[in-house]
């Protein structure tokens, strides 16, 4: 492979977004996707319960889905977004089933076929479409297959994105996206992708997290290359946990669906008695940062692991057909959910805030778009709804496809210099990259996570400052790795997550903190936007 290549359209991720982006502009353009492992490595091919989408044409199905939408978000959606997105709905189905993708069919009453809808917290009617209990592995092989076969997509694996290039960063007075500098992990070559339109599709950042649902590359690394590139970054202090991922030490990541709990499944205690109800009225399915919120509340409380997630009074039949793959997974662990109740804790599980986004997913710089869970479009609002992410992917890569056809691709590109390793030597403290990966993981943890207090946000600011000055130095000395990467972008995301939720004096959504427990109700709600230093 030659170390400069040139394309019209550079994506830097394959998940939902990145090859739903590229699959609909591949007609046109020389699209090239990179993907940091395998294609299938992103939190796409592992989602579970669904797609929230709205496929009848009722105008009131359609308000619903908004209405349910803008209360999870406890008063910071975009309603524009919110509407913009429901009612792209449909399209975004039937672009997933133009691309080959089947979902989950039951017989209705009449004995004819028609698609089954899972629900899950804080929506009122069920209206989520899915394949089975593992919707994002069918949706994921789906697009990769498709990609595949495609003339002008080119897929890149093992190729991690180190830096946007911009004209600022060349000394241009007018800024504009031009490609980025990538590691070819294979080969530890870094390469020159040059490009007039990019596109950052890296997915979320809850790898800052001990614990997470996320496969491993959510590692934040779209809004840590935006952040040095100048982009603003928005709302990173809502972070959001999955009421229920699996408790099991052979298995501390995997995620038990919301749909469990919309079929029925209760949660409850060690001595078998429910909690939900003392919390909000819609008891197990209430929006997630309730439900997070009180599980952890009742762990603290009695001193306790886990609570425990109960669908075994539904027959052992209905079980299996609607969740194959966790009956599956729980049973290599000796769970046998049909008998027994599922032990479960919350985990970090989505960014919600990030890149900051027009509707078309145009960040500040000129030709850079980012959309997925990278970008901060306004959907989600202080707490995203369950299944609304995939909708979000697949509607801004719509979005962004309009933007870009509409517009001629500026193809003059100035002279990029090659990546510059002249100043630096191989590693021989790599032990320094496993030991701070590990201690940021766990101080966001314990100081940034469900419940934050001003006290405990500043202990976690004063330990960043210390892995900052660390990476800073190592990452100018040393050769880089995909690890030294992940990291370094790891410690700006904390950063943003620290200095978003100290700015935030109020509870809201999925930021919740003893010293401001309650909503601020005297002014109007607010983004937190982070704007970064000028060099
Ligand atoms: P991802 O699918 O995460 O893909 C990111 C891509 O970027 C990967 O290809 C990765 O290799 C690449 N990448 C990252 N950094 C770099 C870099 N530096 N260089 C090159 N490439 C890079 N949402 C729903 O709506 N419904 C669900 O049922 C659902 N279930 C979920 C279950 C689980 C277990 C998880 C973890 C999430 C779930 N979500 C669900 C959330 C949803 O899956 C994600 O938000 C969504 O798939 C994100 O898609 P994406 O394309 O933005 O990113
Ligand atoms: C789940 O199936 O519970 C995950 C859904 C989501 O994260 O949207």
């Amino acid at each position: 492979m030659p170390k400069k290549q040139s394309y019209d359209v550079l994506i830097i991720g394959s998940g939902g977004a990145g090859l739903s982006l590229a699959l609909k502009l591949a007609d046109r353009y020389q699209v090239a996707v990179l993907s940091k492992f395998a294609l299938t490595e992103g939190s796409t091919y592992y989602a579970q319960g669904g797609i929230s989408a709205v496929l009848d044409s009722q105008p009131t199905s359609i308000e619903s889905h908004i209405q349910d939408t803008i209360i999870s978000g406890a008063g910071l959606c975009d309603p524009e977004i919110v509407r913009l997105t429901v009612e792209y709905g449909k399209k975004s189905i039937d672009f997933l089933r133009h691309q080959g993708m089947s979902f989950t069919e039951r017989q209705n009453k009449k004995g004819d076929a028609e698609l089954h809808l899972n629900q899950e917290g804080g929506h009122s009617e069920r209206r989520i479409v899915h394949h089975d209990d593992a919707t994002g592995k069918a949706l994921s092989l789906s697009l990769i297959d498709k990609a595949r076969r495609h003339p002008n997509i080119v897929l890149l694996e093992h190729h991690n994105a180190i830096d946007l290039i911009t004209a600022h960063k060349l000394g241009f007075k007018q800024q504009r996206i031009l490609g980025a500098y990538v590691l070819d992990t294979h080969s530890k070559q870094v390469k020159t992708f040059t490009a007039s339109t990019v596109a950052l599709a890296t997915g979320g950042a809850n790898k800052v997290y001990l614990y997470t649902t996320n496969p491993h590359i959510s590692t934040g690394d779209g809004i840590a290359l935006a952040w040095r590139a100048g982009c603003r970054i928005a709302n990173m202090e809502f972070m959001q946990f999955h009421p229920t991922c699996l408790y099991h030490p052979d298995n501390n990541s995997f995620l038990i669906s919301e749909a469990v709990r919309g079929e029925g499944g209760k949660l409850i205690l060690p001595n078998g008695s429910t909690f939900m109800q003392h919390y909000d009225a819609r008891a197990e399915l209430a929006p997630r940062d309730i439900v997070a919120r009180a599980i952890d509340h009742q762990i603290k409380k009695h001193g306790i692991d886990c609570v425990y997630l109960d669908i075994s009074h539904k027959p052992a039949v209905f079980i299996k057909s609607h969740f194959p793959s966790i009956y599956q997974q729980c049973l290599k662990l000796n769970i046998d959910i049909t008998k027994s109740p599922i032990p479960v804790v919350p985990a970090a599980h989505y960014t919600c805030g990030g890149v900051m986004t027009d509707s078309y997913a145009k960040t500040d710089i000129a030709g850079l778009y980012a959309l997925g869970e990278v970008a901060h479009t306004g959907l989600h609002g202080a707490n995203r709804m369950a299944s609304n992410s995939l909708l979000e992917c697949l509607v801004f890569a719509e979005r962004a496809r309009e933007d870009i056809l509409r517009h001629k691709l500026d193809e003059s590109m100035p002279v990029i210099p090659d990546w510059d390793e002249s100043q630096v030597i191989d590693s021989d403290e790599e032990v320094m990259i496993a030991h701070n990966w590990d201690e940021l993981r766990r101080f966001m943890w314990d100081y940034v996570g469900i419940v934050r207090s001003n006290k405990r946000l500043h202990r976690a600011a004063h330990r960043l400052e210390l892995l900052k000055n660390e990476i800073a130095d190592y990452y100018h000395h040393y050769r880089i790795s995909n690890d030294l990467l992940e990291l370094r972008n790891l410690v700006i995301v904390a950063d943003l997550i620290i200095q978003s939720a100290l700015a935030r004096k109020e509870s809201r959504g999925l930021h919740y903190t003893q010293d401001y427990p309650e909503l601020d109700t005297t002014q109007n709600p607010k983004n937190t936007i982070l704007t970064p230093p000028v060099d």
